[in-house]
């Protein structure tokens, strides 16, 4: 299982030192969560937070674009250090422009969508795309409760995977925790994003081992 910290639970205060403790106990990517105030009704961090971290983390940068015009401000998010740069199927009018713009900036491709969101309208981009990641919480905000729907898709994204050899990596995002990680798992998630359940926990450590060894 790959484990992907979610720094919007993470304390700003001391940023690298929080991200480093999450490197050192295994976690694989680091999850940035991009909101611009419009797409979702909170605002958090701009590429200008990471691009001085990446030079010292080791982690794959994985920053979810929650913004209204990913297409303006992909290039900067890229040459800031993003790894995979996800964004989401509702802010965009042409999925399919949008994937050969990334593709020209050579950056890994993800596409995010809405719990509300029918998994199908992915389809015809699945093969184009370096990842999909799953809203398992309506995108704003750490803290909140998983929605089960998210497991179906999931299932969905694992089974035209497996048919039909794509590449992606499967991701969830959004109340994950002991009881819901297992779930996910079983359904077919090969990425599980967590904020709170990894940053606020006693034992980080401990949280972030039983994450890997699903
Ligand atoms: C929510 C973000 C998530 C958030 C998850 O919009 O995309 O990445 O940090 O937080 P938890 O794990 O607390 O649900
Ligand atoms: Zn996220």
């Amino acid at each position: 299982m790959i484990v992907a910290p979610s720094i919007l639970s993470a304390d700003f205060s001391r940023l690298l030192e929080e991200v480093k403790e999450v490197e050192k106990y295994g976690a694989q990517f680091l999850h940035i969560d991009v909101m611009d105030g419009h797409f979702v009704p909170n605002i958090t961090m701009g590429p200008m937070i990471y691009e001085k971290l990446k030079p010292q983390v080791k982690m794959t940068f994985d920053v979810h674009l929650m913004i209204s015009d990913p297409h303006f401000y992909a290039k900067e998010f890229v040459r800031a250090g993003a790894d995979y740069l996800t964004f989401h199927y509702e802010a965009v009018n042409n999925p399919g422009e949008m994937i050969t713009y990334l593709q020209s900036l050579k950056v890994k491709i993800g596409i995010s969508v809405k719990p509300g969101t029918d998994i199908k309208v992915l389809e015809k981009y699945l093969p184009d795309l370096d990842l999909v990641l799953v809203m398992s919480v309506e995108p704003g905000f750490g803290g909140q409760s998983f929605q089960t729907q998210a497991l179906e898709k999931i299932a969905y994204l694992q089974n035209k995977k497996q048919n039909f050899g794509y590449r992606y990596l499967i991701e969830v995002d959004g109340g994950i925790n002991e009881g819901t990680a297992g779930l996910c798992k079983e359904a077919g998630a090969e990425v599980l994003v967590a904020g709170t359940y990894i940053f606020k926990a006693s034992n980080r450590k401990a949280v972030i081992q039983g994450l890997l060894d699903l």
